[in-house]
Formats: C-alpha cells, structure tokens, sequence
C-alpha cells in the first residue's frame, strides 16, 4: 500500500536551536496518528513543515505520491492537507455559513447559496455528530464550536489529512469524547490524522499508531494496541519517571480570601457566575472542578481585577477590594495564572527574560534609584528558566519564539517566583505536558506549604482531586458541591460536573 504521507529527513533549526533534526514521518491511509512529546520536542513545528506555514532547512514531503511544494498552505490545501490551529482564523463578526463559504465564492456555484450551504453543514453535521447552527454569529459561540467549524470548513474542502494541535485543551471532558469520536467517523471513510496531544489518555484511545518526538528527533513508533501510559511517558522523558512527591495534608491557617455572593457576565453580557461563595484559608488548596462555561473564567477574572462583578463581594483578610483592579490586586499578593497564555499573561514580541521579570523589573534589588540592575535581573531570569524547565536557545529570545508549553511555563514561572500568598490558578496546566503538569501541582502544593492560599480552577477533575485539600465543583455558575479531600467523593463530583445538582443549589 502507498503511504499518504511521507515526510522524508525533515530538519528545521531555528538559530541555535534545532526543532526537527532529520524526521521520518509516515501516515497510511485511514490511519489516525498521535504525535506524543514534551514542550519544545517539535511537534509543531513538524506539522506547521508539513501545511507549508514553515519551510525546512532539509528534507521532502510526498503526498499521495507527489512531493509536495515546501512552504506552501495553499500547495498543501490543494493536496487535501488541512490544519487546525490552536488559535481559529474565524471572521467574528460573521456568522458559521458565511464563514464556510469565505474562500469559496470566487468558485461560484452552490457555494453562494446560503441554503445550499446550510443543507451541507447540516449534512455534514449529522453524518460526523459536529453540530452547529449555521445562522449562529461567531462571536457568540464558545471555543469548542469554534473549532467545529474550522474542522467543518476542512471537511466542506475535501480534506484527506487533517492535523489537529492540541486540539483537546480547550474542550470540556463531552466535548472531548465527541472529537475523539468524530476522529473515528473520520478515519472509517478512509481519511487520516495526525493528533498531536498531551493527555496520554487519548491517543491510546483514537489512535492507530503513535510517534515520540524528544529534543527534535523521532524516538520511538508503536502501535497504541500495545502502549501504555507508562511506556509512552518513558518514550518521552527518556527515562523511568520519579514516583510522585509524597502529599503532606494541609494545615490551613486563617482565611485569606473571602468571596460572597459573587456574580459576574461573560463577554457577550450573559450572567455567567451567578452566586459563588467560599473562603479560601493560608496553607490550603481549594480546587474548583467544572466544565468550561459554568463560570470558571469570570471567577477567575473578577478575583484577578480583570473585570468587575455584577453582584457580591471580594475579601482580602477581611478588607473589601472588590472595586480594586488588577494592578491593587497583585500589590496585594494575589497571583494570577490564566489558561490563555498568549493572550493575556505574555507579551510576545518581548523578550523571555523581561517577560518573566515584569512584576518585578522597577522594584528592589532589579531596580535602584530608576535604573534597571541588568545583570540582577538577568540572574533572576535565568534562575526562574531553571526552576520551571523553560526551553529556549536563550533568555534574549522573544517570548513568540517559545514552544506552546514553554509560554505557559514562563506564565507560571513569572507569578510563583514572587511567593505570592494568594495564587489564583484558571487552567494552569493548559498545554504542558505530564512532567510539567507534575511539576506545577508539586509546585503549588510547595506554595501551600509554606502558608500560601490556593485557588485552584479546572476542568481536569484527575487534577482538582491531586492537587485539592478542599475540593467543589462549579456548576452553572453555582458552588454546588464542597468537600474535604477525604470526604470527596468521585462519583458525585462527576454528576455535578454534568449538572445533576443544578436545581437542589
Ligand atoms: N519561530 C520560532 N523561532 C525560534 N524558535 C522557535 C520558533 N518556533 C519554535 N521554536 C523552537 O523550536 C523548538 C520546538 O518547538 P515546537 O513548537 O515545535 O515544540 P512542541 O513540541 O510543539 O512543544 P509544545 O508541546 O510546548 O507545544 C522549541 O525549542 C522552540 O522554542
Ligand atoms: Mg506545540
């Protein structure tokens, strides 16, 4: 049989670095492929060779059996190759059929008929379970179905390849399953895909075979049928992972932070939170399960001063500061480390080492009399690089030219160097993978341990029971469910996850 795929010694070095050094790549014909690896390994910058967005230093792509013009999206759309990104490019102000249709016009023909086009997506809806409203505006639809759409928009195209980069760390845990299921349909019709991920989980679920990269190189192809966790987290690190750290129970101190009642609108004016109470104590870890779209992100924003509440009141050891603002908040001592690390904690075009130093570049020892001490900082830098493991050719180099991961490490690496006494953690493991996942829990609980009150937000319920000392879930815009760790229950926290206990809160 010809492979579809073969992407044949890909090397790409980006200065110092060297993403992909001589890659073989290979994907059969109705065949889903995981592509497994640590932040910074090269998953992406792989597959961004392979859609053309990157043009290697070395090596060739054959596509169906013709070799593919490099650096070339439009080359590898013709060929069938679509690419999902993390980020969409959806016109917002459009709505989903408008959308699809966008490329298509110069086409003419049914492309330009709005009922056509809806009777497609329907079609297209029901034969892979990817439900949308075609009339829907964009800007009003949540992330997970923003990705439908790109993923409609490939199929309305004719994709035969369609590679997906992390595409599950936005979805909630059903959104998950109906990608994963799609996946499934998609492959039955002979299509293929390449499924980069963190969660080791779902390639073992989906996946014909799976690939390892580490440090640019492939290191290991198996099929999933005989993987397992363990072997696949060996293949990746290179070596037989530690055991856990052992977990020390909590000795909570005084209530730090004290919410009550709050409530809070999403972006589009809908009360998203709705009435969330608790108090969070010095030397404890709150984790707050719940599905993305219950009200975790407005929590989040009101106890960073992102946005001001609609109702109820904020407490820092009994003092009001609801009205305060972002700023007021971090001079307080309360860190925030938000999901969206490109958005909102970096600043791209700015270097590693400013980006990590930020909060504290004009205060002491980084600053003295107005003048920033370069060389202080500079160890700082380097030192915090060390601690959370971020991989960069140097702490000079612009934070865009970092690894997914990598971005959201120097986020994490910025707010807990500081030992802030209140941390405030929305999502805080998005995109890294295990060993870094390990790592931040371990570091939070650290932080606890030394009297700091943490918040802990996900939608990763394996998280919230490792790393909670208390543990609830977020429903609806609801605490509907608290308890101490040893009394939580699985069960039941799953069920209010799914909005069992809506009505009884
Ligand atoms: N535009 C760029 N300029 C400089 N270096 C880059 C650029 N893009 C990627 N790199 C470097 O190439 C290496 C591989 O990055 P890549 O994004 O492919 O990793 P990844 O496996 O996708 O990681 P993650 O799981 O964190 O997303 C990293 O060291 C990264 O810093
Ligand atoms: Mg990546």
């Amino acid at each position: 049989m010809q492979a579809l795929l073969e992407m044949r010694g890909i090397s790409k070095s980006y200065g110092s670095v060297r993403a992909n050094r001589g890659i073989n790549f290979t994907v059969q014909p109705g065949q889903i492929v995981g592509l497994l690896g640590e932040n910074g390994s090269g998953k992406s910058t792989l597959m961004k060779v392979l859609f053309g967005m990157v043009r290697a230093d070395e090596g060739a792509i054959v596509y169906r059996g013709r070799e593919l013009d490099a650096g070339s999206p439009k080359a590898a759309l013709q060929a069938g190759i679509a690419m999902i990104h993390q980020h969409f490019t959806l016109v917002e102000a459009m709505t989903v059929s408008e959308n699809l249709m966008l490329g298509w016009s110069a086409r003419g023909g049914p492309w330009l008929d709005h009922a056509a086009m809806a009777g497609q997506v329907r079609d297209a809806a029901q034969r892979y379970g990817l439900d949308i409203d075609p009339a829907a505006r964009v800007e009003r639809l949540a992330l997970g179905e923003k990705q439908r759409i790109e993923i409609l928009k490939a199929i309305l195209r004719g994709a035969g390849l369609l590679i997906l980069d992390e595409p599950t760390s936005i979805l909630s845990p059903p959104e998950i399953a109906r990608l994963l299921e799609f996946l499934q349909r998609f492959r039955a019709e002979g299509h293929s895909v390449v499924f980069i991920t963190h969660k080791l989980g779902e390639v073992l679920a989906v996946a014909d075979e799976i690939v390892v990269l580490r440090d640019g190189e492939v290191v290991g192809t198996t099929p999933a049928a005989g993987a397992t966790r363990e072997s696949l987290a060996r293949m990746m690190v290179g070596r037989e992972l530690a055991a856990p750290a052992e977990r020390r129970s909590a000795t909570p101190g005084a209530v730090r932070l004290k919410v009550e009642a709050l409530a809070a609108r999403d972006n589009n004016g809908a009360e998203r939170l709705k009435d969330a109470s608790f108090e969070l104590r010095a030397g404890e870890v709150l984790a707050l399960a719940g599905i993305d779209g219950n009200g975790q992100g407005e929590l989040a924003n009101t106890l960073a001063g992102l946005a001001a509440p609609l109702r109820g009141r904020i407490f820092l050891d009994g003092v009001d500061i609801t009205a305060g603002g972002a700023a007021a908040r971090l001079e307080a001592g309360i860190a925030y480390i938000p999901a969206d690390r490109s958005g909102t904690s970096l600043v791209q075009g700015m270097s590693i080492e400013d980006n990590l130093m930020l909060r504290d570049i004009s205060r002491r020892p980084f600053s003295v009399a107005g003048r920033i001490d370069r060389q202080a900082t500079g160890r700082a830098a380097r030192e915090r690089m060390r601690d959370f493991d971020v991989r960069a050719a140097s702490p000079a180099a612009a934070a865009r030219t970092l690894s997914g991961g990598n971005q959201q490490k120097v986020a994490l690496a910025r707010e807990l160097s500081r030992q802030p006494q209140v941390v405030i953690a929305f999502q805080p493991t998005w995109g890294l993978d295990p060993g870094a996942t390990r790592f931040v829990m371990e570091s939070l609980l650290k932080l606890r341990d030394q009297g700091a009150a943490v918040l802990y937000i996900s939608s990763e319920l394996e998280e919230v029971l490792a790393v909670g000392d208390r543990v609830g879930v977020l429903s609806d815009g609801r605490i509907v469910l608290l308890a101490d760790r040893s009394e939580a229950d699985i069960e039941r926290i799953g069920l209010a996850m799914a909005g069992a206990f809506q009505e009884a809160a």
